[in-house]
């Protein structure tokens, strides 16, 4: 496929934004291609290309690019206004709605980004439990502020380190290995011999998004539900991806466990920025101006994408009993069909899959951990991405990012995408 457009924008891009994009994981070499326009599971180049699209905005856009239902509504909000920073009753609605959905969400404050929302549920856990220490996972990505940057999943993996953060609040972060319970133990059991007993949090993707996909082995969310009760530890589940995903009460409703919070933001929105901390009443209740934890923001609640969230959640509210199993079955189809390609040719490819997220990795052991995912050939994933983007089909970029089914992917795309793999398979083999 040709991307000359995209390269002459690229360029141009370099010149004034750093990098030449707003996010790092959006740049992959030898320059990204720039998009003009979405329709469904398709996207459309600045040359004119059509990607079958397995981004889906990282995973936000649950129901088709440019959904017409939502766009209705957004275009009528528009006309009506899109910041009063007053309160509008769409955002009780909306609040009220995910009360209903989210099985742990006695309260819920509206927020904009993942990031946001997961920086303030940590200062939650520390104000309510007057401890000051943070658990979180290889791995793990919970958006770009200091104290989760730590051995951070997606884009930050590339980087060992992250300039200009304050060691005094790396020092307040203990990272441990995802799926191995006993991490957890002797992590808690070594902060109660310091003498401190200072863990206020343990942060956890329960469905791991941002290593590629690992998920977790049976039991184990149980278990550290119960060990954080045990040693009053919040339990904070980020569920900003597989929030209104996985279920439409996210892994919280697919795993059958409460968390104390519990973060939402991408498929939310459907593509407009919305997220939400959603928890206990005792927890929420200590946000200002209620209690003494500030948290505060211009574009928090806008009508706009409160519109666009509402529908989204009414759409997958109403049809849930159609869509959960049919995006299910359409991301089996497309896994056992890769799988099948690459046993053909021979390929020691590991797919992990749960509802309509995959990630495949060159490695033959099983992915359940951060450094499993560092076992699988990075060239080679490179190639296949190379590969299938000159097929038609765009997977994010890097073996740290997981890919995405939405409502909109059929039967077409599916058979489309198994053949763009059969040839970048082929591709891969050459290397
Ligand atoms: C699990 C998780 N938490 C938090 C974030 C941060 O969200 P945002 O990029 O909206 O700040 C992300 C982003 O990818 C994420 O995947």
């Amino acid at each position: 496929m040709i991307f000359d457009k995209s390269k002459t924008l690229f360029e141009r891009a370099c010149r004034i934004i750093p990098g030449g994009v707003n996010s790092p994981v959006r740049f992959f070499q030898p320059y990204p291609f720039f998009v003009d326009s979405g329709n469904g599971s398709r996207i459309f180049t600045k040359e004119g290309n059509t990607l079958i699209d397995y981004c889906m905005g990282y995973g936000a856009v649950f129901l088709g690019h440019s959904n017409q239902e939502i766009a209705l509504e957004v275009k009528n909000q528009i006309d009506k206004g899109s910041l009063f920073c007053i309160p509008t009753e769409k955002e009780i609605e909306l609040a009220e709605l995910c009360n209903k959905i989210i099985p742990s969400a006695e309260m819920v404050r509206i927020t904009n980004t993942g990031a946001e929302a997961t920086m303030h549920a940590i200062r939650l856990a520390r104000a309510y439990t007057r401890k000051t220490k943070i658990i979180k996972f290889d791995g793990g990505y919970h958006g770009a502020f200091d104290y989760v940057l730590n051995k951070a999943g997606s884009g930050a993996s590339e980087l060992e380190h992250t300039d200009g953060i304050l060691d005094e609040s790396v020092r307040k972060t203990i990272t441990i290995p995802y799926n191995n319970i006993e991490a957890l133990e002797s992590a808690i059991k070594k902060d109660k011999e310091s003498g401190d007993s200072d863990i206020a949090c343990v942060i956890i993707e329960p469905v791991m998004a941002n290593s590629g996909l690992i998920l977790p082995e049976k039991d184990y969310l149980n278990q550290i539900r119960k060990i954080t009760k045990q040693n009053d530890i919040v339990l904070i589940f980020d569920e900003v991806v597989t929030g209104f995903r996985l279920a439409l009460g996210g892994a919280s409703e697919f795993f059958g466990i409460k968390s104390d919070i519990t973060t939402f933001a991408k498929a939310l929105g459907n593509g407009h920025p919305i997220s939400l901390i959603a928890g206990k009443k005792e927890i929420m209740s200590q946000l200002a101006p209620s209690g003494k934890v500030y948290q505060a923001s211009t574009f928090a609640g806008n009508p706009i994408s409160v519109t666009a969230s509402l529908k989204t959640l009414r759409i997958l509210s109403e049809n849930k009993d159609i869509i959960y199993p049919q995006v299910g079955k359409t991301c089996d189809r497309l896994v056992n069909g890769i799988k099948d390609v690459a046993h053909d040719k021979g390929i020691e490819l590991t797919i992990n899959s749960i509802g309509s997220m995959f990630q495949a990795f060159f490695t033959k052991r099983p992915v359940n951990s951060y450094n499993d995912v560092k076992t699988s050939s990075i060239t080679k994933f490179s190639e296949l991405f190379k590969g299938l983007l000159d097929n038609g089909t765009f997977i994010p970029p890097s073996q740290f990012e997981t890919c995405f089914i939405s409502t909109s992917h059929n039967e077409e795309d599916i058979e489309k995408t198994i053949e763009s793999f059969e040839n970048a398979l082929t591709r891969v083999k050459e290397i």
